[in-house]
Formats: structure tokens, C-alpha cells, sequence
């Protein structure tokens, strides 16, 4: 398929990210079938839940610092979003998302599977546990979906979403973060045809993508 992407200047400070998750990490593979249809199994989430509940009470000091953060913030100020907006983070965790977009957007909700990943993020925006394959929302409930590190399911991310909305892709380690997919292939697992912007911030990447009318 074609793929519309805008690729923006780096944001200063952008840098390689450190080897970490090459393409044959498990997580990546994971992404990757997930993402083009594959199955997604009750053991598959109960696999993917344990693991993360295991890494809840951690998470937060290895994984929230301003250069992680740099791709999401960049995301709101350059991405063309839409920020007044009703905002739903798939896979929120422990809430690296939230602390940078909550005081900013109209209205937020996080959802994750697991239980302790929430637990562990603070109380910013209400608290969802549920699986991002069968998301238990309506129909065209947001503008924006925001993805930080997370899996995609792209028939869930495209049915909650409003017609004009848009998704926030980030991977805060580039190409070595273990759930990855560079934003072309974002663009070309969504349903239908989308365009896309996207530059590099702090060690790794944002792509915001819009419905192509
Ligand atoms: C790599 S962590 C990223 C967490 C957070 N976004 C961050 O960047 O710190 C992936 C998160 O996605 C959640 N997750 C994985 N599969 C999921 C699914 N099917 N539905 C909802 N959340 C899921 C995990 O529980 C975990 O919190």
C-alpha cells in the first residue's frame, strides 16, 4: 500500500537509541503478528499480564525520565493533534503517557491489562483495566488513541476512534524498543488509508496518523 508519511526535522537532542530489542525479540515478533491480524489468545494476555504485573512496582524509576518522555511531548506540541480533545491511552502502565498529556488535553482515560501496572501509576485520569483487543468502549468515543510502547490492535484503535481522530504512536527507545513497529507499518496496519507525521525525540520516535478522506 502507499504510505503518506511527513517526515519532520528531529527534535533537538534526538539521539540513537543504545542496542536493546532486535527483531527477533519475542515482544517484537509479538508486535509485528498482532498488529497484521495474528491471534491474540487468553494466553497470550495471560502471559503479557503476568509479565507486567511482575515489572509494576519498578516500572516508574526505569521508565519515566525526560528523555523517554521527549517523543510524547513532542507528539502534542508538533503532531497536529488535536489537544482539547477526548484522549484514550491504550496500555497506559504506570502512566509515563499521562503525567505528560493530562494537564494538557480535554479529557483522558487509561486502560491496561494489567491490574499492577495501574495500580502503580498515579491518579490523573480514570483507571480502566481491560484488553486492548476487545476495548469496552463505544463506538467513536475519542479523538485521540495514544500508544506509548504498546501493542496495536488496529480494528479496536480504528472503532473507538472518531472519524476525524487521530493516533499517537510512540516507541521511546526507536527501533530497539521490544514493542515496535516503525510508523509506516503503523500507518499500513490500519484499517483503510491514513496519513501520517512523525520525527525523532529523546531516544526514540513519535507518528501521529489521521484518516486519509
Ligand atoms: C511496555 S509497557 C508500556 C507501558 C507505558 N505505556 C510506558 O510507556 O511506560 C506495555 C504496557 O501495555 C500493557 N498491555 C500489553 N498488552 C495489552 C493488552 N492486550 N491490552 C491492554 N494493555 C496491554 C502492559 O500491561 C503494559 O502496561
Amino acid at each position: 500500500m502507499d504510505v503518506h508519511l511527513v517526515e519532520l526535522a528531529d527534535h533537538p537532542g534526538a539521539t540513537e537509541p543504545e542496542p536493546f530489542a532486535g527483531p527477533d525479540h519475542p515482544m517484537r515478533r509479538l508486535t509485528r503478528a498482532t498488529a497484521f491480524g495474528g491471534p491474540w489468545t487468553d494466553e497470550d494476555a495471560a502471559r503479557v499480564q503476568k509479565i507486567f504485573d511482575g515489572l509494576a512496582p519498578t516500572w516508574s524509576a526505569d521508565h519515566v525520565d525526560p528523555t523517554k518522555n521527549a517523543p510524547i511531548a513532542d507528539a502534542l506540541d508538533r503532531g497536529g493533534v488535536p489537544v482539547d480533545a477526548d484522549w484514550l491511552e491504550v496500555g497506559s502502565g504506570t502512566g509515563a503517557g499521562a503525567r505528560i498529556v493530562a494537564p494538557s488535553v480535554g479529557s483522558l482515560v487509561c486502560c491496561d491489562l494489567s491490574a499492577e501496572m495501574l495500580r502503580h501509576a498515579p491518579d490523573l485520569a480514570p483507571r480502566v483495566r481491560a484488553d486492548a483487543s476487545t476495548l469496552p468502549f463505544s463506538d467513536r468515543s475519542f479523538d485521540v488513541v495514544l500508544l506509548v510502547n504498546m501493542l496495536l490492535f488496529p480494528a479496536e484503535v480504528d472503532r473507538v476512534l472518531r472519524s476525524e481522530g487521530a493516533v499517537v504512536w510512540v516507541n521511546t527507545l526507536g527501533d530497539q524498543t521490544p514493542i515496535h513497529l516503525p510508523p509506516s507499518d503503523v500507518i499500513d496496519a490500519l484499517p483503510g488509508v491514513w496519513t501520517g507525521m512523525t520525527a525523532a525525540a529523546g531516544t526514540g520516535f513519535w507518528l501521529t496518523a489521521r484518516r486519509a478522506f
